[in-house]
């Protein structure tokens, strides 16, 4: 076999089989196959598209390029769930206690924000002492004793996806979707999941900006669930306003750990309900989605979803009296509130707009490997078809100093926009993609 006879087929729009794919990564792997090559072959795939089974072939080739997890004698079911990113997206650090505390063990593996995107791994280490960087036997370790892991990956999982997502970013090939979806499966896959929920959002502030791709996204990553042996729903969820109310590290975590306490926002609540139950139905400890959701509600009202966010941050390290006073998590020295320059109703809250100036008062980071500010970013207060009046508080922004603080109060300004007409709420849901 050759790569250039692969490249072609793929130009000519010709499906390619299963011994040409897993030839072509395991080839990309060890550095037989160079860059320029599968730059050639990542564009061919970006305009001429893959089939399903393809897309499948892809994603386990991928998957079966490094090291793969087998929680199989930990757990009697290994559930996973994925968001495609987003703007004030903290739903894993409710979710994952949540589940827990209804029977269903989740050892979980995140990531860190990038661009106006935020990562669970930099919420959770605004708690301080909490680790992240647990090695493969600390995670299995504490999924075993505690049946619940929230951490960084600490193993090489799918590094095939690794090399080819650096060189999609430098060639103009990330919004390929099959690559998408091969690129977020196989990651899920070597780490040992037998059920996945998608939560695949759309809007100005996600990667799929129409509901149509984010159906596509969705759809074809249920087809790799079905065609490789695992159960995977999606969810589409919206993205045009972020979800809750807090954007910014410490901000997110606050914002988690009260509405484990029976105080979040609704939006946000209804939002992690959903999730979670979707996830108690694919690890079997409730019969029907209603079920699921009475559940894991009765969690969240308990308090006993609180109580293992507590032993969560005890075994990472963390200092668990944050999980208590809240207000012990660090605070900006700036906080300045934006008001309703006039009466009406609220049009837009743009979500990217807003994650992209968290990213400028310090919440992110332009490029891997920045530092980031816990402290600062901005609080939500208003959702698309509020009524307001004049000087109403908008958002309140939490910053380190006056510059950034007045970057924020511009961008902000014009980020959200109050007009005449009442107009509806935006949902926040768009529906359901699975296999049936
Ligand atoms: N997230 C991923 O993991 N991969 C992509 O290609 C896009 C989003």
């Amino acid at each position: 076999m050759r790569a250039v006879e692969i490249i072609e087929k793929k130009r000519d729009g010709v499906e390619l089989t299963k011994d040409e794919i897993s030839f072509f990564i395991q080839g990309y792997t060890h550095g037989d196959i160079p860059d320029y090559q599968v730059s050639a072959w990542a564009m061919a795939v970006l305009l001429n598209g893959m089939t399903p089974a393809e897309t499948t072939e892809l994603t386990l080739a991928m998957a079966d390029s490094g090291e793969q997890l087998d929680l199989s004698g930990i757990v009697d079911i290994v559930i996973d769930k994925h968001s495609s990113g987003g703007v004030g997206d903290k739903t894993s650090i409710v979710v994952v206690p949540l589940v827990r505390a209804c029977g269903l063990p989740v050892g979980k593996m995140s990531g860190r924000g990038l661009g106006f995107s935020g990562g669970t791994l930099d919420k959770l280490e605004s708690i301080p002492g909490f680790r992240t960087d647990l090695t493969k036997d600390a995670f299995l370790e504490q999924l075993s004793s505690l049946g619940m892991v929230l951490s960084g990956q600490s193993m090489d999982l799918a590094p095939a996806d690794g090399k080819l997502y650096a060189l999609r970013d430098v060639t103009g090939t990330v919004p390929s979707i099959p690559l998408i979806a091969s690129s977020i499966m196989s990651k899920k896959i070597a780490a040992g999941a037998q059920g996945i929920v998608l939560d695949v959002k759309t809007g100005n502030g996600a990667f799929m900006k129409t509901l149509s791709e984010a159906r596509e996204l969705a759809s074809l990553m249920v087809s790799i669930g079905e065609l490789s042996g695992r159960e995977v729903i999606a969810v589409l969820s919206d993205m045009n306003q972020p979800l809750g109310e807090a954007v910014g590290n410490a901000l997110e975590m606050k914002e988690a750990i009260l509405t484990l306490m029976g105080k979040g926002p609704e939006d946000f609540v209804a939002h992690c309900l959903e999730i979670a139950s979707h996830m108690l139905v694919l690890g079997k400890r409730a019969g029907s989605k209603t079920e699921a959701y009475q559940m894991a509600q009765d969690a969240l009202e308990s308090g006993s979803g609180l109580e293992y966010l507590r032993k969560l941050v005890a075994a990472q390290g963390g200092d668990v009296s944050v999980v208590d006073h809240p207000e012990k998590l660090p605070e900006a020295p700036h906080k300045e509130i934006i008001s309703a320059p006039k009466p009406g109703f609220v049009h837009q809250v743009h979500a990217r707009l807003v994650g992209e100036t968290a990213v400028v008062l310090g919440a992110g980071r332009s490029k891997k490997g920045d530092a980031i500010d816990p402290a600062v970013g901005i609080s939500v207060l208003v959702k698309v078809g509020d009524q307001v009046e004049a000087g109403q508080p908008l958002c309140v922004v939490h910053a380190r100093d006056d510059v950034s603080l007045t970057h924020a109060q511009e961008s902000l300004t014009a980020a959200i926009k109050i007009d005449d007409d009442p107009l509806e709420p935006l949902p926040l849901f768009y529906g359901l993609v699975t296999s049936d």
